[in-house]
């Protein structure tokens, strides 16, 4: 019995560690409420008028928005907890949002997590290098070309002294 007590204890242990690594997606609404407004340096009406936050009004226009091989590049966590065709949530990551850079906010989205980077980094926030790019910014004919410094200066939002 007290041996069954210890396993059930270590088994509740390591599910609890793979649990804590589980980062979901929240959708953009949930980081608009914190990133808008000119006191907060405009980043949410910044991405707004950049073509991300575009993206997947310019795969419906072409009458291709069930095509699974659209919705990787045209919208937030496809198939990966963001977007999925046919679900009721999916309006909620149209687009390449925030998290497609910056990684499932579920938990680094806490104000005491936010304000610490390192922190955050360690919660599913992402240190955002070439390769959060190219996976969408492919190279491929239809992805165009890619220079990343210079693709970073027209996404460019943000606002806090270095
Ligand atoms: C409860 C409010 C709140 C929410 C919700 C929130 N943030 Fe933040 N975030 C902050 C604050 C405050 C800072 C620190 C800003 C500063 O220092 O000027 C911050 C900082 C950041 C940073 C910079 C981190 C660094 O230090 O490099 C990023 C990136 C970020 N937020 C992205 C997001 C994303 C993406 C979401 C949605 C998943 C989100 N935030 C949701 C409040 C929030
Ligand atoms: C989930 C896929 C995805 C990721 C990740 C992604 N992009 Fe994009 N990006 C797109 C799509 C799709 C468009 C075109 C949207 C349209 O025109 O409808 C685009 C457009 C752009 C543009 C043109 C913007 C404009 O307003 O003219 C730039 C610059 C860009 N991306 C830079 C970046 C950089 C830098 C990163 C990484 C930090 C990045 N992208 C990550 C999919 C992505
Ligand atoms: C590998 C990622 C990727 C896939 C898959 C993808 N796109 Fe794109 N798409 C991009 C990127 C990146 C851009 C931005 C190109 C630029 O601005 O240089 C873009 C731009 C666009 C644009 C706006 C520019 C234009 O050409 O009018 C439309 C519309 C578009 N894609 C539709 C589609 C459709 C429809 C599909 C599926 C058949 C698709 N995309 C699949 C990455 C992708
Ligand atoms: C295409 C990728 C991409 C998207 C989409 C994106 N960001 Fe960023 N974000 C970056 C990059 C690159 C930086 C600068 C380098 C870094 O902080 O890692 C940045 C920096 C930031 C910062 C820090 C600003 C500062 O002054 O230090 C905040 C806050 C932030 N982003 C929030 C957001 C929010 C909120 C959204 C959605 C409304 C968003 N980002 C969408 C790529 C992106």
């Amino acid at each position: 019995m007290k041996k069954l007590i210890v396993l059930a204890i270590a088994l509740m242990f390591i599910l609890s560690l793979a649990y804590a690594g589980d980062y979901t997606y929240v959708g953009l609404k949930r980081c608009k409420g914190c990133h808008k407004g000119e006191r907060k340096g405009n980043v949410y009406e910044t991405w707004l008028s950049k073509k991300h936050s575009k993206a997947f009004e310019g795969i419906k226009a072409k009458g291709e928005e069930k095509n699974p091989e659209c919705l990787g590049c045209h919208t937030t966590a496809f198939n990966k907890g963001g977007y999925k065709i046919d679900d009721p949530n999916a309006a909620n990551f149209e687009g390449v949002q925030c998290e497609s850079c910056h990684g499932p906010g579920s938990v680094y989205k806490k104000i005491s997590y936010m304000k610490k980077r390192e922190l955050a980094l360690q919660n599913g926030l992402i240190d955002i290098k070439e390769e959060t790019c190219t996976g969408c910014h492919d190279g491929s004919e239809h992805a165009g070309k890619f220079n990343y410094q210079e693709a970073l200066k027209q996404i460019d939002h943000t606002y806090r002294k270095k």
